[in-house]
């Protein structure tokens, strides 16, 4: 079993993970020894902060052990291909998470590997953030059906594909708050309507009516540092400041998968005001990154 992106996740398992995290984070002490002997292989590509130290963290607290694999100083920088690398990896540890640049190199780990592998983040999906945030919905009261969930800024990678799916089978209605220039990814668009009401609006004002939760993410995100320039100019007008949230409900939360950068896609205001919920966010990436190591392991 393997946790590559939410477009494989059914509605029932999207709620598993959700009550599963809840329950790891309301009683810890109960999984203290859960992974006892077990390892992790944390295949890293890309930069993290959060993703690394809560996967680590979390293998501590279950008992495991995480070992942090990183390409510049391992064989894939001169070369050896994914697969021979999965076939090794395989051999020697229990389950493995990988941040890596192209999905692609993600699925060929996940054919080889013959352990339980986890999609730590890649062009197309970060599954793990976006189960988190649902915890976090959930526990600000926000997770129910008919919720309004605006992404706004680029609706066109990673967080936006991920968060489109969860919320349109979560039974939210899912605004994309994005510039023209700029739309979401096509294919995920239409999985998406499947689930519910998915629209694109390229208004940011309107976009934000009556929105229950206002998403942001990165306007430059890892792989796309060439386009900055142009990508700031077209976002701009797409930050989530403070007259722009006074579009949204007065009880919204605003929510960042984090890293932020401030002043561009989110200002301080914001950030740190009283609607951010970025904090328990990133919290819940550990209860989270346990429940998911938990369940791809037959613990539970
Ligand atoms: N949100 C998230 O995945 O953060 P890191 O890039 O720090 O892991
Ligand atoms: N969209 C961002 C998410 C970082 C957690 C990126 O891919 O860089």
């Amino acid at each position: 079993m393997n946790l590559l992106s939410i477009w494989e996740l059914e509605k029932k398992q999207l709620e598993e993970y959700v009550n599963l995290a809840l329950e790891v984070k309301k009683n810890p002490g109960k999984y203290l020894h859960s992974l006892e002997g077990k390892t992790l292989a944390m295949v890293f590509e890309k930069a993290s902060t959060r993703t690394r130290v809560s996967f680590e963290a979390g293998m501590t607290q279950l008992g495991g052990h995480a070992i942090f694999f990183d390409f510049t100083t391992s064989q894939l920088s001169r070369g050896e291909t994914m697969h021979d690398t999965a076939k090794t990896l395989g051999r020697y540890v229990n389950i493995i998470m990988a941040r890596l640049y192209k999905h692609a190199d993600l699925l060929e780990i996940a054919k080889h590997a013959g352990v339980p592998v986890v999609n730590a983040l890649t062009e197309e999906e970060h599954p793990c953030q976006a189960l988190s945030d649902l915890q976090t919905m959930k526990e600000h009261g926000k997770l129910f059906a008919g919720a309004k969930f605006a992404f706004v800024g680029d609706c066109g990678f990673n967080m936006a594909n991920s968060l489109m799916l969860a919320c349109a089978k979560a039974g939210m209605e899912v605004v994309l708050v994005c510039p023209k220039g700029y739309p979401p990814n096509q294919k995920y668009l239409k999985e998406a309507k499947k689930y519910g009401k998915v629209e694109i609006v390229n208004d940011p004002v309107a976009g934000l009516k009556n929105a229950d939760i206002v998403y942001t993410d990165t306007w430059i995100s890892m792989g796309l540092e060439d386009e900055k320039a142009e990508r700031t100019r077209a976002f701009t007008p797409f930050q989530v400041n403070a007259g722009l949230l006074s579009n949204a409900k007065m009880d919204c939360i605003v929510m960042h998968c984090l890293p932020a950068h401030r002043g561009l896609e989110i200002t301080n205001e914001v950030i740190d005001g009283k609607h951010s919920v970025v904090w328990d966010q990133a919290e819940n990436r550990l209860h989270m990154q346990k429940a998911i190591m938990l369940k791809l392991m037959g613990k539970v």
